[in-house]
């Protein structure tokens, strides 16, 4: 679905929230606007409709909006000819687009964004400070990750000096019924990118790892990775049920048996170091192209 002036003549066309301040009075409002459409929209999009946010109520754009006709297509989504078009339709914009791109389109945004409006930023090394002295407005940085697809995700957020209750309600509308938000400030969310942003991807390398460790001695590769994934996910459940990650490695593992023996193998082989170098790598590529 389209966005486009036929849109904005046909009153409450998106199931709409109503008129928004500056707005006209018959323009369609959508209570999110996305100005990128990638893979962390793409998830807090499917995270957002099965939640039962309306999907008329998203509006999306992209440089060449190949994602966001793509989201139109699977979510029925409007999709936007541009950054200030998402910005007329939108309560909230949600900035998404790849750290290089985003002080020109921070720059595009500048001049069309309304009075008070909040723009949530995804971008990562984009600092609060260069974002509220390029908007001079209200804005929230934002870490998600991709499990905002299946309303498991998390989120870190941090709040310029410009946002008010009222945008702290939109950004719980907007990522609290797909993910835990977590308040932190805008210093730690280079750490937060290398830890909870990247998490999917280190818990899925760490999975793949392990099943490959199994299929080299011997196990089929399909039951190796069911075996692998499925335990992966359990222990996801098993931490929605309220244990901690120790409680967890406590029900397995027993003094003098197979388990303990394998923990204090990857104690041995200096697990904490291989992590460190992990986070390290991702915020040494995240401090460099800090802005
Ligand atoms: N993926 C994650 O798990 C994750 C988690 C937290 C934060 N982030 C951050 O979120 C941002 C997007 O990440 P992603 O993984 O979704 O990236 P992605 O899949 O590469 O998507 C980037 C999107 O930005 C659009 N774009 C680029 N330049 C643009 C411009 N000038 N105007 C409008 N749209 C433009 C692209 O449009 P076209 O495809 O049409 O070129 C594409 O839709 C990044 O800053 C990333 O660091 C990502």
């Amino acid at each position: 679905m389209r966005l486009d002036r036929g849109d904005e003549l046909s009153a409450g066309a998106a199931g709409a929230a109503g008129p928004a301040p500056g707005a006209g009075s018959e323009a369609p409002r959508c209570a999110f606007g996305f100005v990128g459409c990638g893979r962390i929209v793409t998830a807090t999009v499917r995270g957002l409709v099965a939640s039962g946010h309306p999907a008329e109520g998203i509006v999306a754009t992209s440089r060449t909006n190949a994602g966001a006709s793509a989201l139109a297509e699977e979510q029925g989504i409007r999709v936007a000819g541009g950054a200030a078009e998402v910005v007329r339709f939108a309560d909230t914009v949600v900035l998404a687009v790849d750290p290089a791109e985003a002080p020109g389109v921070v720059a595009e945004l500048a001049g069309t964004l309304r009075e008070g409006q909040l723009l949530v930023s995804f971008v990562a090394s984009y600092r609060l400070a260069t974002l509220e002295k390029a908007l001079h407005g209200p804005v929230v940085r934002a870490v998600p990750n991709v499990a905002l697809a299946v309303r498991e995700g998390v989120a870190a957020v941090a709040a310029g000096q410009r946002v008010e209750r009222a945008h702290w309600r939109q950004v719980h509308a907007l990522l609290g019924g797909i993910g835990h938000v977590v308040v932190t400030d805008d210093a730690s969310m280079e750490l937060v990118s290398a830890v909870a942003g990247a998490g999917p991807a280190l818990f899925s390398a760490f999975g793949e790892a392990l099943a490959g460790e199994a299929v080299a001695r011997g196990l089929d590769e399909t039951t190796a990775k069911v075996l692998v994934a499925q335990s992966l996910r359990g222990t996801g459940v098993l931490l929605g049920a309220g244990m901690s990650l120790p409680e967890i490695a406590g029900m397995v593992a027993s003094p003098g048996g197979m388990t303990r023996a394998a923990l204090d193998a990857l104690a041995a082989r200096d697990i904490s170091g291989t992590l460190g170098a992990s986070v390290d790598a991702a915020l040494d590529v995240s401090h460099r192209r800090l802005v």
